[in-house]
């Protein structure tokens, strides 16, 4: 039985129940469960977190990705730049926008896009880079010149790069509130940030079927909205963030020290210049599957984020190169549990565990 799991989302949904309640009751009350008053709420609010003027709510991160890229204009025949090492959804929007993913490797320090890879992929067709940051700390954007940015920020809910919110760093960054993100819903849910008002103009069209006004569609558009039941949990939670994204930091590092003593463990390294929200607390470790089924007998949830980079998927075997950071840390990442409420405890024995599964 898994007695410390990689998340706690119970822990998480204590803190904010009674919120959530009343919020849920004024929804049941007025019945307005799409485009509800709090959702245009939570948008305001979320764009002044991430410190950008349009935070405009879709029914997920993969639709954030691909209509922020879709309201860029790509679209057949388009190339879009992106690493190797991600979850599939950054692949999947840039295809079911018509456009060729084009992929690069990862840097071994952090396993964020080798930027110094982007300009000998870069052809005419290039239309975008999807730099994504990773495990909640930010891609070097500042390093890609010439092209459109959209950040893949679906895991780094408050993350700074020199100073700068993420969602501020490119044209446009797409958001993920899957349940288990810092910044989580209870079900799925999503959200482009933009400091583009002709953006953020043509994401509202695209959402809400090409309609700017009932019954009128000047464009073909989807429907990818973020519900007012959602927009009710995210606003609650949003209130806490800072303080859960401070705690994950204050474990990580607690991470960092009790590893120090670990015999081959690598563990995370931070970019200089950036204040991450650990998402996800990453180490590497040899014979990485024998490890991980030991912690699991040992109650330990670990997980593996990811397994199989993006060319080695059926989706996308496609796309052949060679990425050989991508492939050989696949083999040996491990995600340890890390959430705000984490205690020392836990993390003792989640480092004790690990400690005895490499000996
Ligand atoms: C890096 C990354 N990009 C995109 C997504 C897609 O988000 P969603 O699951 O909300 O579609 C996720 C999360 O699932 C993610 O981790």
């Amino acid at each position: 039985m898994i007695e410390i799991p990689l998340v706690d989302l119970r822990a998480q949904h204590e803190q904010v129940a009674d919120e959530v309640a009343d919020g849920w009751a004024e929804v049941l009350k007025t019945t307005a469960f799409i485009n509800g008053p709090q959702v245009a709420r939570f948008e305001s609010e979320f764009a002044a977190y991430q410190e950008v003027p349009h935070a405009i709510g879709v029914g997920n991160g993969t639709d954030a990705i691909e209509l922020a890229l879709r309201a860029l204009g790509v679209g057949h025949g388009d190339e879009v730049v992106l690493p190797a090492n991600t979850f599939i959804a950054t692949a999947e929007a840039v295809a079911r926008c018509g456009a060729a993913p084009v992929l690069v490797d990862c840097t071994d320090d952090t396993l964020l896009i080798d930027v110094d890879q982007v300009a000998s992929v870069t052809t005419s067709r290039t239309k975008a880079v999807v730099p994504v940051h990773l495990y909640g700390q930010a891609a070097p954007v500042e390093l890609l010149h010439g092209l459109p940015v959209v950040e893949d920020a679906a895991q780094a809910q408050g993350a700074r790069r020199n100073g700068v919110a993420v969602g501020g760093l490119g044209v446009a960054a797409a958001t993920s509130f899957y349940p288990g993100k810092n910044l989580g819903a209870y079900g799925d849910g999503g959200a482009v940030l933009t400091t583009s008002d002709a953006i953020a103009e043509s994401v509202k069209l695209l959402r809400e079927h090409g309609s700017p006004r009932k019954y009128e569609h000047p464009v073909l558009g989807f429907n990818s909205r973020l519900d007012t039941v959602q927009a009710v949990v995210l606003s609650a939670k949003l209130r806490r963030l800072e303080g859960w994204n401070q705690a994950r930091r204050a474990a990580a590092r607690r991470y960092t020290d009790l590893l120090a003593s670990v015999e081959r463990v690598r563990t995370p390294v931070v970019l200089g210049g950036n204040l991450p929200v650990w998402h996800l607390y990453v180490v590497r470790v040899p014979d990485r599957d024998r490890v991980l089924s030991r912690l699991h007998a040992a109650g330990i949830g670990a997980g593996v984020h990811y397994p199989t980079p993006l060319h080695r998927t059926g989706a996308f075997a496609h796309l052949d190169g060679s990425f050989p950071i991508a492939e050989t840390s696949a083999a040996e990442l491990l995600s340890l549990p890390l959430f705000p409420e984490i205690t020392e405890s836990q993390q003792t024995r989640v480092v004790e565990a690990l400690a005895e599964a490499l000996r």
